[in-house]
């Protein structure tokens, strides 16, 4: 199966079941702000990934989605988070004014905070055993927290006006935006109960995409188009970012770009190898998926 109908199957039930798991607005305006950031059009990449490696190795995607919800929603309070004044000060998101913007700075720090609370509520109520969900809580707090996307956001903060190495830079890519990925890859192997040598390479391949993801993020900042992205571009140079263009320049950056894509490929055949009844085309179309429109 090709990862586009694949998602194209999965998007909008899934979309109906994240946001039904938050009730509409209580009167004091933060399932609002919450319901706000969720609906607006992002494109589920991080829980399609999760629902589609459990898919490649046979399993049922509808009974997983609490999972994909939790992840979706720590990412969208990332977002909400790195909107604020404080951090990156942007006023559009996702097509619509930022959190902040629509509501009050208050309230996007509050439906931030409140949708990484309710994440953690959800991982207990998706379908799998006690045993799997401990291990998905934990995963989830480390890929989130400090060792994970918050530190990598601390590190893109410290790394503004500096010209770093690209193992710097390439450290703070693989933990801010890598490490959400990394979760849905992970969780969709446990979810899966596979052998531990291919939870390493679903790892690898992880951290190969994400780091990708965020090199074509900071190359559409630069080349994008806002009302495609639905962000504002020329963000990073801005605020003295550290990107992948920045230091190498596009087209180089663009080289790194391909070459994580290749090991992700080959990663991804090596599991094919292992495992008999993988479907290796569906993450091997997700990774094509991700290459720049031509
Ligand atoms: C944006 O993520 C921030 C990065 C980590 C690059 P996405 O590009 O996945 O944003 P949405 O979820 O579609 O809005
Ligand atoms: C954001 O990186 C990463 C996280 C939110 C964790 P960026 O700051 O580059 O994301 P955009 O460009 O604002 O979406
Ligand atoms: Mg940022
Ligand atoms: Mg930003
Ligand atoms: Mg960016």
């Amino acid at each position: 199966m090709k990862f586009i109908d694949f998602s194209k199957t999965h998007k909008q039930p899934f979309e109906a079941f994240m946001l039904g798991t938050i009730k509409e607005d209580s009167g004091t305006q933060l399932e609002e702000a919450m319901r706000y950031s969720l609906k607006a059009g992002g494109k589920r990449l991080r829980p399609l990934i999760l629902f589609a490696v459990a898919k490649a190795f046979g399993q049922k995607v509808e009974s997983i989605y609490a999972f994909g919800a939790a992840l979706e929603m720590i990412h969208t309070y990332s977002l909400i988070h790195d909107d604020l004044p404080a951090m990156d000060d942007d006023d559009l998101r996702r097509g619509i004014p930022t959190s902040h913007i629509q509501f009050s700075e208050a309230t996007a720090i509050l439906a931030g905070d409140a949708l990484l609370t309710k994440a953690f509520e959800l991982v207990t109520e998706g379908e799998a055993s006690d045993e799997v969900k401990v291990k998905l809580v934990r995963l989830l707090a480390e890929d989130s927290g400090h060792a994970g996307m918050v530190g990598g956001q601390q590190a893109d903060m410290n790394g503004e006006h500096k010209q770093l190495t690209v193992e710097e830079l390439e450290s703070i890519h693989a933990r801010k935006t890598g490490r959400l990925i990394h979760f849905a890859f992970y969780a969709g192997g446990l979810l899966s109960g596979v052998q531990t040598e291919t939870l390493i390479d679903l790892k690898e391949m992880a951290l190969a995409l994400g780091i990708a993801y965020q090199i074509k993020d900071d190359i559409l900042d630069v080349e994008g188009d806002e009302k495609e992205l639905g962000k504002r571009t020329g963000a990073d140079a801005k605020l003295g970012k550290s990107t992948y263009p920045g230091l190498l320049g596009i087209s180089e950056a663009h080289r790194w770009f391909k070459d994580k894509l290749d090991l992700a490929l080959t990663l991804n055949q090596q599991i094919a190898e292992r495992e008999t009844t993988y479907d290796q085309e569906l993450l091997a179309s997700f990774v094509e998926s991700f290459q720049f429109a031509e």
